[in-house]
């Protein structure tokens, strides 16, 4: 298309900019799935096209484009040479998505550069975080929804001022239109393309316990027989960079970890998992076995004039970059895992891989090094095509290799850098925040969309990461991450100790109220992972999910849904002066209630949906304590008397559940005449779950609270009068 339409694309630019597009080209499309289609530009061919690497497989076209599709982008090319589209929204069309941004929800009006960015201290104005993901979803005034994905890891522009616009600074590329009826159905049509999470082993959904860097390893048991001690829930703690020798990765301080195995045991003998921390940088040392097997296999990235290999600062000094986009090479780290992990690791944290280099102004490798990516990557190419996906094919070694070594086990990794499709390989976090209220309260909008970018395992540092805050934001925010869908407690080094009991007895009895919410829920919380395994369901939802049409749900970020069925409503100022916009069958529709926690206001307010039951549970110390029993159904039930709701549960870890060994048990609530029978109504799958009690909290419309109990195979009755 070079040059042939720059007239057109000024007038473009100049009308997006307007908000007024009425020019027409006529790029190419084809369908690739129900109301799927993927355009690229009228002179371009399919082969010269990038790799679709987002997507689980390339989705070949099946059928023409259909006349009626209501969406069209229209591609251009900037006088510097630059290609990009445009796709014109009508007016109160809400944007959404675009991954890992901070601020507020709505995306309207917003640039965001998709550029993997080792972003400490960032604010709502960083142009890029750490994670890419070149993807909107567009909420249409009357609630339909669609949603547009550039098929390029390249560096692209998402302008969001007054239409959908994305420039890349690379070659032509495609772009996927998605058209629903709904945002929901967008959000799963994302995950047929994209993939969804697998499932995380049950350990993953309880609460983490971080710090950079818990040292040596009697402060690590410290630390976690704290909790123990202290009846605070929790099933992991985390070995940040201080555990390896000068920062050499596969390594351990001789002095600070001389027995990892025999500090994993003493762990697991007080229901403690582990997580440990491997970067990509590795360091030049002659006599660091690591390296020398690297250079040998001859696994880094080059240098682009001389070929050499690249050498960038990191942690430990002069290091190399295995070159994850290379098949041979993520076997090579994957061999490394497998021998790392046999330890007794139970995960592993993959940090620093935009990639992360410090001592240079672009805070990554010189932009010309060159991937000896394989084929269906693109094949060999230069770092600025493949530095969005550094991390993601990273985390997809780990993963491999984690794989190799425990082939029955649910592998768990943390990433800080991604790409869209990489929720396929890891969970992630916000990276560096500040313990300061904004970014309690942007932590809210970054998971959600996170999840409305494909990615639902997601979670801040609870507490912030930079900085110290106080005791009572800690508190709040406790509350909060004990919500989403990953909950650890982190900080940065030199900053005061931020276990849940740091801050005192007052804000201690908050955290635990918090997590013992968390534990109880874990029956829901895992349903809810089950769900989004499945079908890409966020497992944290905008408000507006319930009323796309509604306007005034469309920015509210200061509550969130957790599931379908529970409204969470946080206090995220420090004075408490905002409350959210609610649905408008908000006071019919939802019914408060806790865990007998509801006098601490430090902790959100819990909303059930009438019409709904949730499954929870005991307060546990740790997700595999014991079993669930007794099983307590949280009923509500809706205006003609009924509720309905489901159960996820399987062995908690391994594949069994693939060949039918789990659980899905749906449960029903029915008024009959001044009773109401809580019953389950359907079971799917052979899992057995243990014999157990069944108690049911019928949560009426006036706040009263009834209360039945019985066995699993039984119906409850219990009397309204
Ligand atoms: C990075 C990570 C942070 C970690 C630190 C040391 O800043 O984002 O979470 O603690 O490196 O490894």
């Amino acid at each position: 298309m070079r040059g042939r339409l720059l007239q057109f694309v000024v007038g473009v630019l100049l009308v997006a900019q307007a908000a007024v597009v009425s020019l027409h080209a006529q790029p190419q499309a084809e369908l690739i799935a129900d109301r799927v289609v993927r355009f690229w530009d009228i002179d371009v061919r399919t082969t010269d096209l990038e790799p679709s690497v987002a997507l689980v497989h390339p989705f070949p076209g099946i059928a023409p484009a259909p006349a009626d599709f209501p969406l069209e982008p229209i591609f251009f090319e900037t006088d510097e040479g630059e290609e990009g589209f445009v796709i014109e929204i009508e007016p109160g069309t809400s944007l959404y998505g675009t991954g890992e941004v901070a601020g507020p929800l709505l995306r309207n009006g917003r640039v965001i550069d998709c550029w993997n960015y080792d972003a400490y201290g960032y604010g709502d104005s960083t142009p890029h975080l750490y994670q890419s993901h070149p993807w909107v979803l567009a909420v249409r005034p009357d609630g339909s929804a669609f949603g547009v994905l550039a098929e390029t890891t390249w560096r692209i522009r998402v302008d969001l001022a007054s239409a959908i616009e994305m420039i890349s600074d690379g070659p032509d590329f495609s772009v996927i239109v998605i058209d629903r009826d709904s945002p929901q159905e967008v959000v799963i049509a994302l995950a047929e393309l994209t993939g969804t999470i697998e499932m995380p082993p049950k350990w993953a959904i309880g609460y983490h316990q971080c710090r950079y860097s818990y040292f040596p390893d009697s402060r690590v048991m410290e630390v976690a027989k704290g909790f123990r001690e202290r009846g605070i829930p929790a099933d992991v703690i985390w070995m940040d960079i201080d555990y390896m020798d000068g920062y050499r990765v596969f390594t351990f301080d001789p002095s600070g970890f001389r027995s990892p195995r025999y500090l994993i045991g003493q762990l697991a003998e007080i229901g403690f998992r582990n997580v440990w921390m491997l970067d990509p940088g590795i360091k030049v040392d002659d006599e660091y076995s690591i390296y020398t097997s690297g250079l040998q296999k001859n696994v880094w990235v080059k240098k682009a004039a001389s070929n050499d290999d690249y050498v960038g600062q990191v942690w430990p000094g002069d290091c190399v970059f295995p070159d994850f986009t290379n098949r041979t090479v993520r076997q090579w780290w994957g061999g490394l895992v497998r021998g790392f992990v046999r330890l007794g690791i139970d995960g592993v944290w993959n940090d620093m891989n935009e990639p992360a280099v410090f001592g240079v102004e672009s805070k990554t490798m010189p932009l010309d090094n060159v991937h000896r990516a394989d084929e269906d990557l693109g094949g060999q190419g230069p770092h600025a095509k493949y530095h969005n996906i550094y991390g993601m094919q990273m985390v997809r070694a780990t993963r491999e290799g984690f794989m190799t070594a425990y082939p029955n086990r649910r592998p768990f990794v943390l990433s800080r850098a991604n790409f869209i499709g990489g929720q396929r390989y890891a969970a992630t976090w916000s990276g560096d925040n500040t313990a300061d209220w904004y970014h309690l309260e942007s932590s809210v909008p970054m998971v959600i969309n996170l999840g409305l970018s494909g990615n639902p395992f997601s979670g801040p540092d609870i507490g912030g990461f930079a900085g110290n805050g106080d005791g009572e934001m800690f508190a709040r925010w406790m509350g909060v991450g004990a919500m989403m869908p990953f909950a650890r407690g982190h900080t940065g080094k030199g900053n005061i100790d931020k276990e849940p009991w740091s801050f005192g007895p007052e804000v201690e009895a908050t955290c635990r109220r918090a997590l013992e919410r968390r534990y109880r829920l874990l029956p829901y919380f895992y349903t809810l992972f089950h769900e989004a395994h499945v079908s890409g369901m966020p497992i944290i939802r905008p408000l507006f999910f319930l009323d796309p049409a509604d306007p005034a749900l469309r920015s509210e970020d200061d509550a969130f849904l957790l599931g379908g069925d529970l409204l969470v409503v946080p206090a995220l100022t420090p004075n408490r002066d905002r409350r959210p916009a609610l649905p408008a069958d908000f006071a019919t529709a939802w019914r408060p209630f806790g865990f007998g926690d509801l006098d601490d206001p430090d902790l959100p307010e819990l909303y059930l949906r009438a019409g709904s039951i949730v499954p929870s549970g005991p307060v546990l110390q740790y997700t595999g304590e014991k079993f669930l029993d007794p099983l307590t159904l949280l009923v509500a039930l809706d205006e003609d008397g009924t509720a309905i709701g489901t159960l996820y549960e399987d062995f908690g870890d391994g594949w069994e559940f693939r060949d039918g060994e789990y659980r899905l048990t749906t449960f029903s609530a029915v008024k009959e005449g001044a009773s109401v029978v809580v019953r389950a109504i359907n079971r799917e799958g052979r899992w057995t779950a243990p014999t157990r009690a069944v108690r049911v909290r019928l949560i009426m419309p006036d706040g009263r609270e009834l209360t039945g109990t019985g066995h699993a195979n039984e119906d409850i009755v219990i009397g309204l009068e």
